[in-house]
C-alpha cells in the first residue's frame, strides 16, 4: 500500500481510521527519503492500474508547490508558522510532517499529532499554515509539506530553535569562604542553544589573579581556577554566559578569604608631655572582621571615658581597620605600655605602643585638646603627615596649630629606634617589612604571636 492509490479511496479511509493513514504517510515519507520512488515494488502493476492513472493525469492538472518554504529560526517560547502554497490541489490533500520525528502532524484541516502546540490553518486559497506555539528545543528539525499525489510531492523548511543561556545554579559555585593561601576552583555551568560561552570578571573590574605570573581582567571557560588565594582576591566574581541569543545571564559569586588578624603599628614609641593629649594608632587587617580593643600593660581593657576615646575606622578594602586611642590630659600614671588587640575566629594578634614623657614645648601655652585627626579620603589618618612630633627631646619639632597640638610620632628616626629597641627588648617581638602589595606606606610591623610571620612569608611568596 505505498503511494499508488486513488486519492478518493485514501481519504475515505482516513476518515474512518486515522491510524492507518498515519502508517500510510510514514511509509510514504520513508520511501521518499530513502530515495526510492514511492510507486515502487509491492503493488502489482497491471495494465488496468496504469491506464487508469495515465487517464487521470491526462485529464487533471497535477498540484504543484508555488513557493518554497522559508526556514525559521526562533527563540524557545515563541510561536512560529510555516507556509506551504499549492496550486491545483483539487481533491488532493496537504499534510505537514516532522521528518526527524517521522510524525504526521496535520492532514488537510485536521491535526493528527497529539502535540497540543501544533495547529493548522488554511487561507481559503492556496496556502496551508502549520502553527507551532511556544516553540521548544525538541521541535527543531525539518518540516515537510506533502501532497498525496500518486507520486507524493514534498517540500520542506527547517526550524532552528535557539535558547537563551541559562546558568544551572545546582551545578555552579555559590558564595565561598576560603582560607588565605589555599586553591579554589569556581564553576559556572550554562545551558542554551547554541551552547553558551562562559567568561569571568570581577564585579569591581579589578584583575583576576590566576596564579603567580598571570593576571587577567577576563577569563574564559566554565572553570576559574584560583591558586594561592590572597586577601586581595576577595570580592565578588561574575560568571557571564552568552550565546548570541539575548539576554546574556550572569551569576555573582562572592569569594571571602579568611585570615587571622595582622597588625601594623606605625609608631611604637610615642612621647607626650604631661597634661597634653595624644593619639595612639594601630592598623589591622582581618577577615572575618576582628574584635578590636585596647588594653593597658596589665591586660585591663580600656573603656570609653573622659580620659580615653577609642575609634575603629573601617578602611578600604573593608578588612582594614584603623584603630585609634586618644588619651586626654596625660597624667603621670598614663605613661607606660598600651596594647592594641585584634581577635577573629582565625586568631588573635596584639601590638604594643609605649607612651613616654617629654618636656612640654616652651614656645606656646599648653594646649588642652588635640586637633581632629586629619584623614585622607578613605577615612584613614595619613601616617606620614608632617605633624608635630615628640620623637626625641633633641629633635622636638613642634608646630603648634593654633591652640592645639598633635602628638603623633612620625619621624623615620623614631621608627628606626623602635625597630632596634623592639628587637632588643621584646623577646617575642619580630619585625617584618609590611608586604609590598599593601598600599600603606608604613614601614614596620611588630607582631607578638608566632604564626603571623609564617603568613607574611607566605604572602611574599605569592
Ligand atoms: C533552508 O535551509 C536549508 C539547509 O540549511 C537550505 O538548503 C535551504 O535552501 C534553505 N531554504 C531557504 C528557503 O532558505
Ligand atoms: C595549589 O595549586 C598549586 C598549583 O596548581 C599547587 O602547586 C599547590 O600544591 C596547590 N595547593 C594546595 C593547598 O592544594
Ligand atoms: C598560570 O596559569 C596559566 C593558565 O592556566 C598557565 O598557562 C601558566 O603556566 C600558569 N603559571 C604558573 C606559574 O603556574
Ligand atoms: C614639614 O613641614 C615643614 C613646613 O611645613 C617643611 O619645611 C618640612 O620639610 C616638612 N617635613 C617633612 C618631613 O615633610
Ligand atoms: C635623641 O637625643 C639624643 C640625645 O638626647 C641624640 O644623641 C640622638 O641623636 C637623638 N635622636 C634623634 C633621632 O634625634
Ligand atoms: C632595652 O633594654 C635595655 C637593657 O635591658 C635598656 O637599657 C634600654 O633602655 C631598653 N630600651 C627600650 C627602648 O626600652
Amino acid at each position: 500500500m505505498a503511494g499508488k492509490f486513488k486519492p478518493k479511496l485514501t481519504f475515505r479511509m482516513r476518515l474512518r481510521n486515522k491510524l492507518s493513514l498515519l502508517g500510510l504517510f510514514l511509509v510514504t515519507v520513508n520511501a521518499v527519503f530513502s530515495g526510492e520512488p514511492s510507486t515502487a515494488t509491492n503493488i502489482p502493476t497491471n495494465g488496468y492500474a496504469r491506464s487508469f492513472e495515465d487517464e487521470v493525469l491526462l485529464v487533471i492538472e497535477e498540484p504543484e508547490f508555488t513557493e518554497v518554504i522559508e526556514n525559521i529560526t526562533a527563540a524557545a517560547g515563541r510561536n512560529v508558522k510555516f507556509a506551504c502554497s499549492v496550486k491545483n490541489l483539487g481533491s488532493y490533500k496537504v499534510a505537514w510532517m516532522h521528518f526527524e520525528q517521522s510524525a504526521i502532524l496535520t492532514v488537510h484541516n485536521h491535526v493528527i499529532t497529539r502535540n497540543p502546540r501544533i495547529s493548522v490553518t488554511h487561507d481559503k486559497h492556496r496556502t496551508w499554515f502549520l502553527h507551532i506555539s511556544n516553540v521548544q528545543d525538541e521541535d527543531k528539525g525539518r518540516y515537510m509539506c506533502q501532497i498525496n499525489t500518486v507520486t507524493a510531492k514534498t517540500q520542506f523548511g527547517f526550524l532552528h530553535v535557539v535558547v537563551p543561556p541559562n546558568i544551572d545554579d545546582s551545578l555552579s559555585s555559590s558564595d565561598v569562604i576560603i582560607r588565605e593561601g589555599s586553591n579554589e576552583t569556581l564553576n559556572c555551568r550554562a545551558t542554551g542553544s547554541p551552547h553558551p560561552s562562559v567568561k569571568w570578571r570581577r564585579d569591581d573590574n579589578s584583575k583576576i589573579t590566576i596564579n603567580k605570573t598571570l593576571t587577567v581582567t577576563e577569563w574564559e571557560g566554565e572553570n576559574l581556577e584560583l591558586t594561592k588565594i590572597s586577601r586581595l582576591d576577595m570580592g565578588a566574581y561574575l560568571c557571564i554566559a552568552s550565546n548570541g541569543v539575548p539576554p546574556a545571564v550572569s551569576k555573582r559569586i562572592k569569594v571571602s578569604v579568611d585570615f587571622p588578624p595582622m597588625l601594623l603599628i606605625p609608631h611604637q614609641l610615642v612621647g607626650a608631655p604631661l597634661a597634653y593629649s595624644v593619639t595612639l594608632e594601630c592598623f589591622t587587617e582581618a577577615h572575618p572582621s576582628s574584635l578590636n580593643y585596647w588594653t593597658r600593660e596589665d591586660g585591663q581593657m580600656i573603656h570609653e571615658s573622659r580620659k580615653y576615646h577609642t575609634e575603629n575606622i573601617i578602611g578600604s578594602p573593608a578588612y582594614k581597620t584603623h584603630m585609634r586611642l586618644v588619651i586626654s590630659n596625660i597624667q603621670q600614671n598614663d605613661y607606660g605600655t598600651y596594647k592594641c588587640v585584634a581577635k577573629n575566629p582565625r586568631g588573635e594578634t596584639d601590638g604594643t605602643i609605649r607612651l613616654y614623657t617629654t618636656a612640654p614645648p616652651t614656645t606656646s601655652p599648653k594646649p588642652t585638646t588635640t586637633d581632629p585627626p586629619s584623614r585622607n579620603k578613605d577615612g584613614w589618618a595619613n601616617g606620614d603627615l608632617n605633624n608635630s612630633v615628640y620623637g626625641n627631646q633633641t629633635s622636638l619639632n613642634m608646630h603648634l596649630a593654633d591652640k592645639g597640638s598633635k602628638y603623633q610620632s612620625n619621624l623615620n628616626e623614631i621608627d628606626k629606634s623602635e625597630q632596634k629597641s623592639s628587637s632588643e627588648n621584646d623577646s617575642k617581638g619580630v619585625i617584618y617589612d609590611w608586604p609590598a602589595s599593601d598600599d600603606s606606606s608604613a614601614q614596620t610591623i611588630k607582631i607578638s604571636t608566632l604564626w603571623v610571620p609564617i603568613l607574611i612569608i607566605f604572602l611574599y611568596q605569592r
